[in-house]
């Protein structure tokens, strides 16, 4: 089985695995960086890390489209299901979504959360997902914390996590997310889609081969990248 992802700007990627397509944070109206566009996109399940505009982004329409299942918070949830989305699934952190193709782990996020119509968004969140015999991180929003260490064990294929600087982690406190995370792979994520979190991505690659032992993976949006 090939697992690969495709970058779709921001904090959204494009998981596919056997035909089966499993997007984060879908934010791709008025994403500058979106490679595709929301009624093309395929999904079988999104992940939705917290409430900001940025992340929920496209949810809906994509959800009702496809009849993808949501995986996000109960105050998320409910949101969702106000907003017309049925097939949604609830869990909050360290707790457990298990399906037939993909386990996804609730972990913690330093951060906020509030909707896009400002209605309550419940605690961020970030996922460990196992999908494919590889065990992957994807941090959400969030600033650096050390329970990273914890996250990284037993160990991890990837890890995504933000480096924009700002409203997360930026480029220096990655490379201290990194050192505890561990993983083999790292992807950045949640820069250069608005001027206010442009990053030089060469300089972060750069940084994480020289004072880390993973491997940074930086491709263009809309490029799969197989994870070996
Ligand atoms: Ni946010
Ligand atoms: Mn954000």
């Amino acid at each position: 089985m090939t697992l690969s992802f495709t970058w779709l700007g921001h904090s959204a990627f494009l998981f596919e695995i056997n035909g089966r397509s499993v997007l984060t944070d879908p934010f791709l109206t008025n994403n500058p960086l979106a490679p595709v566009k929301a009624d093309e996109v395929p999904a079988d399940m999104i992940l939705l890390s917290h409430g900001h505009g940025d992340h929920v982004g496209d949810t809906v329409a994509i959800a009702q489209r496809t009849g993808a299942l949501v995986l996000s918070t109960p105050e998320i949830c409910g949101w969702l299901a106000k907003q017309g989305v049925q097939n949604l699934w609830e869990g909050n952190i360290g707790g457990s979504y298990y399906g037939d193709y993909i386990t996804v782990k609730w972990t913690h996020a330093f951060h906020t959360s509030s909707l896009p119509d400002g209605s309550y968004g419940g605690t961020p969140t970030g996922f460990i997902i196992t999908i494919a015999g590889k065990r992957l991180y994807f941090a959400g929003d969030t600033g650096l914390f050390g329970d990273m260490a914890l996250i990284g064990e037993p160990h991890l294929d990837a890890a995504f996590i933000p480096i924009g600087d700002k409203y997360t982690m930026g480029i220096e406190d990655s490379i201290a997310a990194i050192k505890l995370l561990k993983p083999r792979h790292v992807i950045p994520m949640h820069f250069n889609t608005f001027p206010p979190i442009t990053q030089d991505v060469i300089d972060w690659a750069r940084r994480v081969n020289n004072y880390t032992n993973a491997t940074p993976v930086v491709n263009d949006p809309g490029y799969a990248h197989v994870i070996d």
